[in-house]
């Protein structure tokens, strides 16, 4: 009987090279698990090679798997009012997600693509790319926004809530870290909390900004 191979990670799929050209073309294939069946695209990190700051998503949304580019659609546009609050120069910065791949659900006779979270065999599976992004970047701070993003770096067991807004390290990864709230849980969250929760969101990224020299926002 022919031997099979099961591929069960992106590793399976990862170049040797850490140019980051190189590794987005290579993530344009990657079947390292089942989410690149029902989406568009691979939706890759984006932004400078030389960014001192670099921020995690959870997983493209509809909109970002239609333009194959992070944060182009509502949360992106949260963020970006987060940015400019921390004064914190978006182009500067290279954003990304922990899974590339969008995952959702339809709801019955609809059309509408609805946002499922990822599981963390998932998130296990595509976090070689982002380990891969963050060789090739070096950066000086990591921000992660949410607990997806958070847990895949700190741990199953982090809270979000007992340590947002904190300089932390994680074992495997030689950078501060701060995380914080994800954009979309302000627009999923009410409307009455929106404006205080989008300030607390922009301290954290100012607390982030603050490990930086001025000129790397
Ligand atoms: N939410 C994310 O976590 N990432 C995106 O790119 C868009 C929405
Ligand atoms: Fe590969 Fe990640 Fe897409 Fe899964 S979600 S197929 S691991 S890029």
């Amino acid at each position: 009987m022919a031997a099979t191979t099961t591929r069960t990670s992106a590793a399976d799929f990862l170049p040797a090279s850490r140019d980051l050209e190189v590794l987005a073309e290579a993530a344009r294939s990657c079947r390292g698990c089942e989410l690149y069946r029902d989406a568009e695209q691979t939706v890759f990190g984006a932004g400078p090679d030389r960014a001192r700051m670099l921020l995690v998503g959870e997983q493209p949304g509809d909109r970002e798997d239609r333009a194959g580019a992070p944060f182009v659609g509502p949360a992106g546009r949260l963020l970006d009012e987060a940015l400019v609050a921390a004064q914190i120069d978006r182009e500067h910065v290279y954003l990304t997600n922990v899974v590339k791949h969008f995952k959702f659900t339809r709801a019955e006779g609809s059309a509408r693509r609805i946002h499922k979270t990822p599981s963390r065999t998932e998130v296990v599976s595509c976090r070689p790319w982002l380990f891969a992004e963050l060789q090739a970047i070096e950066p000086d701070v990591v921000v992660l926004l949410g607990a997806t993003a958070a847990k895949a770096l700190l741990g199953n067991d982090f809270r979000l809530t007992q340590q947002r807004g904190e300089v932390l390290r994680a074992p495997d990864v030689d950078v501060d870290i701060v995380a914080t709230i994800h954009p979309s849980a302000i627009l999923r969250g009410s409307p009455d909390q929106r404006e205080s929760a989008l300030a607390d969101l922009a301290a954290d990224l100012r607390t982030a900004a603050g490990l930086l020299s001025d000129g790397d926002r």
